[in-house]
């Protein structure tokens, strides 16, 4: 897909004030700083669109972009950044858990993991979740620029191996790195055809 257009649209604590729902969606979550700004502003090739920072929470709200004006890309506050955040309730906070359960545009949501991590169980919880109220995810890891390729390729295994404990199938999964571009046509070609579908 080529990116010919990626405008700021809005900013939402509720998904009440969101775009009415009339484009294909696709959204990013993960942790607090894996990357999900920075993985945006590298897809859509416009570095500051999505606000990016080297401290945790940044990203606050709901942020919709359109991008060739025909779908609706979303920036969402990351999860797992508190410190009170043991708890599931915690840790996902409503304007995560509404968002994903309510928009009904939402086509795909893709959640980062990165790459130089063991698997989080705040991850792996979040993941459960998804799994218990059916939302179609893929898994996106992130910051592989920072790995060889050959623990790349261990910690990757490694993880869908973890998954595998407990889930029957694995999700697409990609390997990206903002710094590098790596992934960027897969990922595009991928939106792409799940927005086709629609
Ligand atoms: P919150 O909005 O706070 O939840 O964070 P986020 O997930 O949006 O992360 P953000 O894109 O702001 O990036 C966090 C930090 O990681 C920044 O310092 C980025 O420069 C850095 N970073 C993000 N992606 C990459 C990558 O692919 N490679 C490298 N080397 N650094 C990256
Ligand atoms: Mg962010």
């Amino acid at each position: 897909m080529l990116i010919k257009s990626a405008k700021f649209v809005i900013s939402n604590s509720d998904i009440k004030g969101c775009p009415a729902p009339k484009l294909p969606e696709v959204a990013f979550i993960g942790r607090s700083n894996v990357g999900k700004s920075s993985l945006i502003n590298m897809l859509v090739n416009h570095k500051g669109l999505a606000k990016t920072s080297a401290k945790p929470g940044k990203t606050q709200l709901i942020n919709h972009f359109v991008v060739n004006d025909s779908w609706y890309l979303v920036d969402l506050p990351g999860y797992g950044y508190a410190q009170t955040s043991k708890t599931l309730r915690a840790g996902f906070s409503q304007i995560i858990t509404n968002y994903i359960s309510k928009r009904t545009s939402l086509l795909n949501l893709f959640v980062l993991i990165d790459c130089r991590l063991e698997p989080q169980s705040i991850d792996l919880q979040f993941l459960r979740w998804l799994g218990q109220n059916g939302v179609p995810f893929s898994l996106v890891f992130t910051k592989c620029d920072k790995l060889g390729k050959n623990k790349l390729a261990e910690n990757i295994d490694s993880y869908k191996k973890t998954l595998l404990e407990e889930w029957s199938e694995l999700p697409p999964s990609f390997l990206t790195s903002a710094a590098s571009a790596m992934g960027r046509d897969e990922l595009l070609q991928y939106i792409d055809s799940i927005c086709k579908q629609k």
